[in-house]
């Protein structure tokens, strides 16, 4: 025996011992039903027996047979399976198996919006769509608190007839008395989570009952009731109404773990159930890292039937920003949403000991009654040695190039009584545990001069807090914690496609789980919470109102509504910031097209539609394998005969990479719009220029003579390469007639995708 050989045999001992000490796993299995054989009278029963095959032929022993956790109907021909590796391997081999993909752990996005877009009860989207009324919007998350007053269904018409659902699952019973006009599904989806986690099926309820919160907030947000005098101890009082308040909310409940975590195997058996249901609008705040393709993405595969289905997808771009490609659920048949904040803040009084009284922004909600502590000027408070020393008193720092996030961390560790903060930046803090107020400059010079006033240290303040203001300025801007694009595996399509407020955010919250902690738990029937996976669902409420009002478009006509007529200026009349980048101009890879505007989304005059033929050209420009195809469109015979990557999509997105920037790089996308606007009428193509750049758009006038018509025109970039690390250039294409703007962002970079390591 040589030496390799024993190595090799070594190798094969110890292969074979990790086999058989291999765990079992969940798997989703693509199967090509034109291979069903005729015996079988459903899938359901072929995959069955296929699987009980894979354990005879291969002599597999387990004390059961691997059994199928859920048959796929609607989003894809499969089903998943807890398998060994073996038994794995083994399915390959037998008739109609196409492809598989491992159960991914998916994660939440979690970390007064009406009036803040402008939604008026008397004219708007509000009333030209009836409040979104016979609008069926399924919630994908935590589950749901039934008794929460945002639920109630008062004046609600009878549930329309479109709805084919009819579970109301709580407290392990289908107890329709949990559910009502407003509340009309409740379904909870734990089969993949217990056949991965066999030992907690006792600790698990199967139930729809939310015992996170999550989705208690992001259900109300989207299509909640009108209730008023909601608030969070004292903040943010006012009337609690979702976006679409006269929608019907179906939930979906996938999360189990107790790390806010879902298996893909759990959310595509919730989405098939949706499609099956007959929801209008999908709203999933969650998602998965885009290292993998959109073949293995279950978001991207489920999210594909229920495009052609015509229903309209919303899905939250993560909270990893502010740094780019740092986005999820980069998918180009859904719409990525993006957070920004609003103009509502919560602000605290400082009142110094000489009377004068001084109002700065401060997060903190708790009581405060610090009457009259003494106050002292600490510089930087760099130093927690220090900061200790003078722990009961209210200490004052100053910011003095970006240092309030630390300074902010040494006030807490040092455990001082309170402090004020100098800095010229908003910040942003952590809501909730700390008692702080961050005051400006000018204010700043008034404190010092007074503690100053006061040689013998007998400066005295105190704070008081939970102040609301609604004159925040600038607003809004992208909050740093978005994720940015551009999306890494599938680049070709600008994302985030949109904004929407995801910045303290209020909404409905079960009793029972605390919303504060102040050394002991509060309780509130609200929360303020703050993520991408707030923005999500404000745009799903937009899309159930644009859905009630324009029945007939098209999930991707929804979203270049929205798009092409969001707002890029902010409340002082000047371009959106990004706070993730110190206050400079928001790129349209943080904000997307812009920030949601529902009423002007009403009535965009032209749309860019987006068919089902469409995408599948697009798909099939990405060199997948026809498997890999398949494991999207579920056909068997995909027509790739005109690939493309110049989707028919709002936004344009061009990568001018170079050696050196005397080489020239040019792009061309071929676009057509669709007049849902004025019958007779002319568009004329402004375009916002790019620094260093050409764009031109041919033709650049747009004469229609009715409604529905089809004109195209191509746009087309010139420039030199760009050779610094990521740059990125934009400006936009605006095509006007009388009455409507149609603005797409246009952006030319050179952030390296290529080389990215997807699976
Ligand atoms: C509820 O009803 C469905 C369908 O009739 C059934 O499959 C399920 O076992 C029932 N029980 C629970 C707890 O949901
Ligand atoms: C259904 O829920 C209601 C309200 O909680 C309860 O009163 C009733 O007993 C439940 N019915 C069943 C059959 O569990
Ligand atoms: C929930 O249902 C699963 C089977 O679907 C079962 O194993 C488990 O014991 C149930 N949990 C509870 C708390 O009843
Ligand atoms: C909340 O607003 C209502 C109505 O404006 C007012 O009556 C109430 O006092 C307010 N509550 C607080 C805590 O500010
Ligand atoms: C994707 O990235 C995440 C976070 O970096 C990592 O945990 C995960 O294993 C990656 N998944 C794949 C399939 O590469
Ligand atoms: C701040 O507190 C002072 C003193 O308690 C009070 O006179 C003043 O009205 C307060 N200002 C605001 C805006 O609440
Ligand atoms: C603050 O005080 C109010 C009124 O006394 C009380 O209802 C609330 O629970 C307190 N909140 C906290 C966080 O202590
Ligand atoms: C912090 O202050 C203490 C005196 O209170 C001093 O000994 C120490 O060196 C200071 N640390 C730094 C990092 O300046
Ligand atoms: C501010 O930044 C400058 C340049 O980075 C540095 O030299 C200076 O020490 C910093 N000041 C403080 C107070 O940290
Ligand atoms: C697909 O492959 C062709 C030929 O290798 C290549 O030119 C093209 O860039 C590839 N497209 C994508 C999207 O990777
Ligand atoms: C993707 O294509 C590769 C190569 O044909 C194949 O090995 C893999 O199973 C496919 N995966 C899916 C999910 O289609
Ligand atoms: C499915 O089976 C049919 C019939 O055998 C075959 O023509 C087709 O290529 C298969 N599709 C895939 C994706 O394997």
């Amino acid at each position: 025996m040589d030496l390799r050989f024993c190595i090799q045999f070594l190798l094969c001992i110890s292969l074979q011992f990790i086999f058989t000490l291999a765990h079992f796993d969940n798997y989703i299995i693509h199967m090509n039903l034109s291979v069903m054989p005729k015996v079988f009278s459903n899938k359901h029963g072929w995959y069955e027996s296929t699987l009980s095959q894979v354990n005879i032929t291969n002599n597999i022993q387990r004390s059961t047979s691997s059994k199928i956790i859920y048959t796929y109907n609607n989003v894809m021909n499969g089903f998943s399976a807890n398998l060994s590796p073996e038994e794995h391997e083994a399915l390959k081999t037998f008739p109609g198996y196409i492809s598989s993909i491992p159960d991914l752990s998916l994660k939440l996005d979690t970390t007064y919006s009406p009036q803040f877009l402008g939604l008026n009860p008397y004219k708007g989207v509000w009333p030209s769509s009836d409040f979104g009324k016979d609008i069926i919007v399924g919630v994908i998350d935590t589950g749901v608190w039934p008794e929460s007053e945002s639920f109630n269904d008062n004046g609600m018409t009878k549930i329309p007839t479109k709805w084919k659902g009819k579970l109301c699952q709580f407290e392990n019973t289908n107890n329709s008395s949990f559910c009502n006009k407003k509340l009309i599904g409740a379904r909870f989806f734990n089969k993949g989570f217990l056949a991965k986690n066999s030992n907690m099926g006792e600790t698990i309820v199967n139930s729809t009952r939310d015992i996170i919160g999550h989705g208690t907030h992001t259900s109300t947000t989207v299509g909640g009731s009108r209730v008023d005098g909601a608030s969070v101890f004292g903040y943010a009082n006012g009337t609690a109404i979702g976006i679409a308040s006269l929608s019907r909310l179906a939930i979906y409940k996938i999360v189990f773990g107790l790390d806010d975590a879902a298996l893909s195997s759990d959310i595509i058996a919730a989405i098939d159930a949706a499609i099956s249901d007959g929801v209008d609008i999908l709203s999933m705040s969650i998602g998965y890292y885009d290292n993998v393709s959109l073949y293995e993405d279950p978001i991207a595969i489920a999210t594909f039937a229920a495009m052609e289905k015509g229903i309209f997808v919303s899905t939250s771009a993560g909270n990893l920003g502010p740094s780019f490609k740092t986005l999820h659920n980069g998918i180009p048949w859904v719409i990525t949403v993006a957070a920004g904040t609003m103009n509502r803040e919560s602000h605290g009084n400082l009142t110094l000991g000489n009377g004068v009284s001084l109002i700065g922004f401060a997060p903190y909600l708790g009581n405060f009654s610090a009457n009259n502590f003494p106050i002292v000027f600490m510089g930087t408070c760099d130093n927690i040695t220090e900061l200790i020393k003078v722990k009961s008193k209210i200490v004052v720092c100053e910011d003095k190039n970006g240092t309030l996030f630390i300074q902010n961390y040494n006030v807490i560790k040092a455990k001082v009584v309170g402090a004020v903060f100098i800095s010229n930046n908003t910040p942003h803090l952590a809501s909730y545990p700390f008692p702080s107020i961050v005051i400006n400059q000018k204010s700043g010079e008034i404190v010092k001069a007074y503690i100053r006033s006061n040689s013998n240290s007998s400066s005295i303040a105190k704070m008081c807090f939970r102040i609301t203001s609604f004159g925040a300025k600038p607003a809004p801007r992208v909050d740093s914690y978005s994720s940015r694009g551009p999306a890494k595996r599938c680049p070709y399509v600008l994302k985030p496609d949109i904004t929407g407020p995801g910045t303290s955010i209020l909404a409905a919250w079960p009793p029972n789980i605390p919303v504060l902690n102040f050394g002991s738990d509060y309780f509130n029937k609200f929360n303020i919470l703050q993520g991408t996976s707030m923005a999500c669902p404000h745009i799903a409420g937009v899309g159930a109102l644009l859905k009630g009002a324009h029945a007939d478009w098209s999930p991707a006509a929804i979203r270049s509504a929205m798009m092409t007529t969001s707002d890029i200026l902010d409340n002082t009349k000047e371009h959106i910031k990004d706070i993730g980048k110190g206050n400079e101009i928001a790129t349209p890879l943080a904000l997307g097209a812009g920030h949601i505007n529902p009423n002007s989304a009403l009535d965009p005059g032209l749309v860019y539609d987006v068919g089902v033929q469409d995408y599948v050209n697009f798909i099939c420009a990405l060199n997948f394998t026809q498997e890999n195809i398949t494991s999207i469109t579920r056909s068997s015979n995909n027509n790739c005969s005109k690939p493309s990557l110049d989707l028919n999509y709002p936004s344009f997105i061009a990568f001018f990479k170079a050696e050196n920037s005397s080489s020239r790089t040019s792009q061309e996308f071929s676009r057509t719009v669709t007049n849902v606007g004025e019958e007779k009428t002319t568009y004329v193509a402004i375009i916002t220029p790019i620094a260093g750049f050409n764009v031109s758009v041919i033709p650049d006038k747009l004469v229609f003579s009715k409604m529905n018509e089809k004109l195209s025109y191509k746009l087309r970039i010139d420039g030199p390469g760009m050779t610094q690390e990521n740059e990125v250039a934009f400006g936009y294409l605006t095509w006007q007639d009388e009455k409507h703007v149609v603005r797409s962002p246009i952006v030319v970079t050179n952030i390296n995708f290529v080389d990215e390591n997807i699976k």
